[in-house]
């Protein structure tokens, strides 16, 4: 139970639990103990119903038969849902139309839905979801990036930016690349899936509880589908297991489908999708195809490029554009590209829709670039380490312009890995490295360092809003409320911290509330890692307006000057006059002082023209570098990370604790994603690696032994961000990079060096395996 402190009279003056602390999660004892209730732990009414889905089994084609006679009379089968039973709007896709909620006559994925049961129990659910007999009449299906773009099948037109004349720029460069490199995709592996409780209310409204990044979104769709208002519908998110992004927009299907078959039956009903089913109905991260030609000099220094970049995107648009988007936005890097023609492709597949993953399209358009340094490092013979110095966006000769013409404005970069590459060694592990290698014929070690630069705002400028509520009560409690999701980020702990700061009051006495459409409306997803900026800024202006009606009111009630009301150390002075922050909410409350407020922040300084493809799209970039070293053995692929550096900058951190293990967390997925996380599709588009024994997540056995994480200490945020700090959720996910890098650099020595590597992403054992042979085969030609 949560206690509240009355005032400690010893301590003297800190607050525990403010803005910058070290604080734990505010969840960290319930996550472990088990009581942290997620959506399948509600509470649900003794009658509840259980939902499931039917699931298409060919990859395109159209359906010819569904027979469901056997489903409505399996056991326990109370209801059946089709197309035809849905009130309202019946494509749920996010932004642009695509995501029928029930296939209509087009299956367009394996996995796609076909219809919903609800049923007594889940088990009885799922067994009748798989008797209903259908039929189709298959068409051709694309299922790469290639057959879609042989085919000019895009979901979204395609998209340019531009600086300069960049094929001019690269044919008079000295030196000239060109070639093709491919990123995987990335199942979010969340360890809580897909899950939504739906509870009919009075007057047709609904009650939802999912486990969703987006609760106004998941709102006006259940209203949507089920054709009432919006005021109708509540969604109540308390927390989600982990989303990634990929409940971001992926979780509203299941609401939705559990809200109609909740109004059809008038009974609640939940819907939570098996793991395999989970995996084959639910968006990944896009895999990307991209194509280059870049002109450079001796010395490394790029003078232009010109970079297509293909997106898979599955059969819709989902979240596709601004994805493809931020990709191209990142595919500087923290590189300055003084000609630069960008194009991205949004091509559509029959595979399921690709929708939001952790950093967005940035972490896929960042590694494209990063593989041209690499290979400009081996035609340039440099250090790549030198190469990308040499690239740095700099204050200097106007090279501080991105190709999008947003000026950069806080050049951390190139002190941060000045730091980083003291502090970890580099150069004299490097060569010691390479004295290792030639020496061992089999086992190869590599090393490599990479920089992050990533933009922080959602580049859909309307979203980049958000609202707070705050109540103080008459024992002095404090509640919170805001717009933002908790998914294990810390959402939750840093807003508290943040209102607990503005109060001077200890942590402890704030209690958060699950995030609830009815509590504050029309609120953005949780993403972009903006949660922090956007929410803590509505939370602080709340605070704020409670703290001047207060300190009103204490001037007027003891004839003191405004300024002599003071906040402090869980008390409230007023000149003279001193009392316990409990005592003058009491105080208060009784000479009829409001004490609730709402708060609301957008984001200042943002625009963008997109038909220009310029502005600026970000208030501001977050920082970081990492240096990877590892062994391979080069007879059969394996390789162990053995030890990463990290310095990044979250400028004056709202919690360095939480900060640094969504650094860890961060890392380590972008390691996955780009070495053991592979996603293989059959023949007929079916997912072959639908669960954790077939697609190999990182554990705890792949941390790097020696993991040394350090916050960018003395570099708050130039913007007036909340207390100066930086949004931390996505960017550590690409220090994962330098691991990919590192991985060529050790397959590199099999050539001495003198080849560049040909190793798309994820670098599998197999992958690295073939990389060394092929290399081994081309070094002897
Ligand atoms: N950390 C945990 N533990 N679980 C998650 O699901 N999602 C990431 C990141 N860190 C995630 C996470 C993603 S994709 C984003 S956009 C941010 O958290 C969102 O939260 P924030 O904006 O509060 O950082
Ligand atoms: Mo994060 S991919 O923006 O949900």
């Amino acid at each position: 139970m949560r206690k509240l402190p009355d005032v400690p009279a010893q301590r003297a003056f800190a607050i525990a639990g403010g803005a910058g602390q070290d604080v734990k999660h505010e969840s960290a004892h319930k996550h472990v103990s088990g009581e942290a209730i997620y959506t399948d732990d509600q509470a649900a009414p003794a009658d509840t119903l259980h939902a499931y889905v039917g699931l298409s089994s060919i990859a395109h084609g159209k359906l010819r038969k569904l027979d469901l006679d056997p489903v409505r009379s399996a056991p326990g089968v109370i209801d059946v849902l089709t197309l035809d039973d849905v009130p309202g709007h019946t494509d749920i896709g996010p932004v642009f139309p695509g995501d029928p909620i029930l296939v209509d006559e087009e299956v367009e994925f394996w996995g796609q839905v076909l219809f919903a049961v609800a049923a007594t129990s889940y088990d009885a659910a799922r067994k009748a979801a798989q008797l209903a007999v259908v039929e189709y009449a298959p068409l051709p299906a694309d299922l790469t990036i290639e057959q879609g773009l042989a085919n000019k099948s895009f979901v979204r037109p395609s998209h340019v930016q531009q600086r300069g004349d960049a094929a001019a720029a690269i044919n008079s460069a000295p030196m000239q690349l060109q070639g093709e490199f491919r990123s995987g995709g990335q199942e979010h592996m969340y360890l809580e899936g897909q899950a939504s409780l739906c509870i009919p209310q009075e007057d047709s409204g609904m009650l939802v509880y999912t486990s969703s990044q987006h609760p106004s979104e998941g709102q006006k769709l259940v209203a949507e589908v089920l054709g009432i208002p919006m005021n109708l519908v509540t969604v109540d998110v308390r927390r989600m297991g982990g989303a990634f992004g990929g409940k971001e927009t992926h979780a509203n299907q299941w609401a939705c489908l559990a809200a109609l078959l909740a109004r059809k039956t008038g009974r609640a009903v939940k819907l939570r999708l098996a793991r395999a089913d989970d995996f084959s109905a639910t968006g990944k991260r896009h895999p990307f195809l991209s194509r280059y030609k870049v002109g450079f000099d001796a010395d490394g220094q790029i003078l232009g490029l010109k970079l297509e970049l293909s997106a898979g995107c599955g059969m819709s648009p989902d979240l596709s554009d601004a994805i493809v988007d931020r990709a191209m936005f990142h595919a500087d890097n923290a590189y300055f590209l003084p000609a630069a023609h960008i194009e991205g492709h949004r091509v559509k597949t029959h595979t399921v829709s690709n929708t939001a993953f952790r950093g967005f399209g940035g972490p896929q358009g960042m590694l494209a670039i990063e593989n041209i340094v690499e290979q400009i490092a081996t035609a340039t013979g440099l250090d790549a380490l030198a190469v990308r110095k040499r690239n740095f966006y700099s204050a200097t000769d106007g090279r501080d312009i991105t190709h999008y013409g947003q000026q950069i404005e806080q050049h951390i970069i190139a002190p941060l890995v000045e730091r980083l590459e003291a502090s970890s060694g580099y150069h004299d592990r490097r060569l010691e490295i390479r004295e290792f290698n030639r020496s061992s014929p089999v086992l190869k070690r590599g090393i490599a360092l990479t920089p992050v630069k990533f933009g922080i705002s959602f580049t859909v400028r309307h979203l980049n809003q958000a609202g707070a509520l705050i109540h103080i009560y008459t024992d002095g409690s404090i509640q919170l409320n805001h717009g933002g999701t908790e998914m294990g980020q810390g959402l939750y702990t840093k807003v508290a911290q943040i209102v607990a700061q503005e109060f001077q009051v200890d942590l402890d006495r704030i209690s958060c509330t699950s995030t609830r459409t009815d509590k504050v409306p029309n609120t953005s997803p949780t993403a972009a890692s903006a949660g922090s900026d956007l929410n803590g800024m509505a939370a602080k202006d709340a605070a704020g307006k409670i703290k001047s009606r207060l300190t009103g009111f204490a001037a007027e009630h003891f004839a003191v000057p405004a300024e002599s009301v003071v906040f402090k150390d869980s008390c409230v002075c007023a000149g003279e006059h001193t009392f316990t922050f409990t005592e003058f909410i009491q105080l208060a409350y009784m000479q009829r002082i409001s004490l609730s407020a709402t708060g609301y922040y957008r984001t200042p300084k943002i625009h963008y023209d997109r038909d220009k493809a310029r502005g600026r799209p970000f208030f501001y970039y977050a920082y970081g570098a990492a240096v990877s070293e590892l062994l391979i053995d080069t007879l059969t692929g394996e390789y162990k990370v053995l030890r990463t550096d990290i310095c990044h900058d979250a400028g004056q951190s709202l919690n360095p604790a939480i900060d640094i293990g969504q650094i860890e967390g961060g890392f380590i997925q972008g390691m996955g994603w780009l070495t053991t996380e592979e996603l293989v599709w059959g023949e007929d588009g079916r997912l072959q690696t639908a669960n954790p024994a077939s697609y190999k997540i990182p554990a705890i056995g792949d941390t790097p032994p020696q993991f040394n994480i350090e916050l960018l200490p003395d570099s708050p945020n130039v913007e007036a961000t909340i207390f100066h700090s930086k949004a931390i959720g996505e960017p550590p996910l690409m220090l994962a990079i330098s691991v990919w890098c590192a991985l060529r650099d050790a397959i590199a020595s099999v050539a001495d060096y003198r080849l560049s590597p040909v190793l798309d992403a994820p670098a599998t054992p197999e992958r690295v395996l073939m990389a060394c042979n092929e290399l081994r085969e081309r070094s002897v030609q």
